[in-house]
């Protein structure tokens, strides 16, 4: 196994994570299962990934005298979804951050050159001020999640941050090496990953039990 800086890296070991977790690989588990257990890991992730959103302090008014409170300041984060797959993972997101931007980015990978290639790409104004979560549930070889967060950076993007549901060493040290200013946000980190680019053991592919597809 590839060593790779712990720093970089956040695995959500909560038992409650964990065990929906066990419950999404599972291949028997439902379609609407499955749907309603990556709505639930992903707001449990943005809650981590939002952590150190900067607040600032404003007088408010409440039943029986003023204070001072804090609130997010803005300007309000963004998801970007990594197609089609990345899609799943922003309704958990957009349950706990509904104030929040989202931007939309497809890759796919040429037969020929291998190479990804963009074929859409939408992000909110102002990305450069925003904290951007990009959300893809599986971060397998790492390549088009890198390629993404370097046409993100093309775009204006600063302060990023990476969130799936599963991992791999692999992927991770490619974006260590590649991004090495973006943390990774993961609820675990798988050992394999096989010839065809799934993670193993993994959950299978995250698109096709998402939308019903094969
Ligand atoms: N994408 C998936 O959906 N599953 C994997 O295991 C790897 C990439």
């Amino acid at each position: 196994m590839t060593a790779y800086n712990p720093a970089h890296l956040t695995v959500l070991d909560h038992p409650l994570i964990q065990h929906k977790l066990t419950l999404l690989r599972r291949a028997d588990t439902s379609t609407a299962s499955f749907r309603t257990l990556v709505r639930e890991l992903s707001l449990l992730m943005c809650y981590e990934a939002t952590r150190h959103l900067p607040l600032e302090t404003v007088e408010i008014t409440t039943p029986l005298e003023t204070m001072l409170s804090k609130q997010l300041a803005g300007p309000a984060l963004c998801f970007i979804s990594i197609l089609r797959a990345g899609n799943g993972l922003l309704d958990g997101m957009l349950d706990l951050a509904p104030f929040a931007a989202v931007g939309h980015i497809g890759l796919y990978r040429d037969p020929e050159t291998l190479e990804a290639v963009e074929y859409y790409l939408k992000l909110p104004a102002r990305i450069s001020d925003r904290l951007c979560i990009v959300v893809d549930p599986m971060l397998a070889t790492g390549h088009s999640a890198a390629v993404a967060l370097t046409r993100l950076k093309e775009e204006g993007a600063k302060n990023i941050l990476f969130a799936c549901l599963l991992s791999t060493p692999h992927g991770i040290e490619h974006l260590k090496k590649t991004h090495p200013d973006v943390s990774v946000i993961t609820c675990a980190t798988d050992p394999g990953l096989d010839d065809h680019g799934y993670i193993r053991p993994g959950l299978g592919d995250a698109g096709n039990r998402l939308f019903k597809t094969r």
